[in-house]
């Protein structure tokens, strides 16, 4: 039967508010906490940071919070500069990267959740297992028949820049997140990121396996569920389009038929 409500064990409660800190320019930062072990709601926390001794990014608002604040709260983050994805999180009403969004672009309270549709392992942190194992299910490597070349597999200039667009793709899930079709239908649907990186080995002129890619991707689910709303490219804190990347596979499996 179809649920309109949540159950009652994932409806979001108030939480702690915690202690003001001296200065002028404070920012509230409401988050998202949950804890597996500890048998609770969810609940949205408050907290305060004086600006002025804070870098500018809700990244560093987190990290200050963790290391001043609270130790317990927890979400994933590495490089700090947009590369490596593992700080994606819905922030303000939108899916993107911790680390690159500026306090400053958020008016009010800064609201900060996990990104949304997908399981939470704890507070701020997404499981991704299913994301990852759609992604190694379009096998994402160079896949050949001819011999290893003496020194290397070589492409054009013109080869090279049809990737453009798609190798800087950092895996975040952003855009799969933000996709109606991927909340409806993820279990069979594989989303935009993992579409964007099928197209990428799809079009690499140094694969050879472009029909056998196509042949694993040729089903109702698996690529059909693209129903072309945008998020995705609007999402993106790339400034990628997974969407075009969607229609172009969609081009070449009509392609093929003719
Ligand atoms: S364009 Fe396709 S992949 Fe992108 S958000 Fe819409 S349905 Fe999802
Ligand atoms: S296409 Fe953009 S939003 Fe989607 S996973 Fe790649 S970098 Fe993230
Ligand atoms: S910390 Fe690596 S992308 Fe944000």
């Amino acid at each position: 039967m179809v649920a309109f409500t949540l159950p009652q064990n994932s409806k979001v409660q108030q939480g702690k508010v915690h202690a003001m800190p001296a200065g002028t320019n404070i920012r509230s930062f409401k988050i998202y906490r949950w804890n597996p072990e500890d048998g609770k709601n969810p609940q949205v926390d408050t907290y305060h940071v004086n600006m002025d001794e804070c870098g500018p990014m809700v990244l560093d608002a987190l990290i200050k919070i963790k290391n001043e604040q609270d130790a317990t709260l927890t979400f994933r983050r590495s490089c700090r500069e947009g590369i490596c994805g593992s700080c994606a999180m819905n922030i303000d009403g939108t899916n993107t990267l911790a680390c690159l969004k500026s306090c400053h672009d958020v008016k009010g309270d800064v609201r900060i959740y996990p990104l949304p549709h997908l399981p939470v392992v704890k507070d701020l942190v997404p499981d991704l297992t299913r994301f990852y194992a759609q992604h190694r299910s379009i096998e994402p490597w160079l896949k050949t028949i001819t011999p290893m070349p003496q020194a290397e597999w070589k492409q054009s200039i013109e080869e090279r820049a049809l990737l453009d667009g798609l190798y800087e793709c950092i895996l975040c899930a952003c855009c799969s997140t933000s996709c109606p079709s991927y909340w409806w239908n993820g279990d069979r649907y594989l989303g935009p990121a993992v579409l964007l990186q099928a197209y990428r080995w799809l079009i690499d002129s140094r694969d050879e396996a472009t029909g056998e890619r196509l042949d694993n991707l040729e089903d109702p689910f698996r690529l059909y569920r693209c129903h072309t709303i945008m998020n995705c490219a609007k999402a993106c804190p790339k400034g990628l389009s997974p969407a075009k990347a969607i229609a172009e596979i969609k081009k070449m499996m009509v392609e093929r038929r003719a």
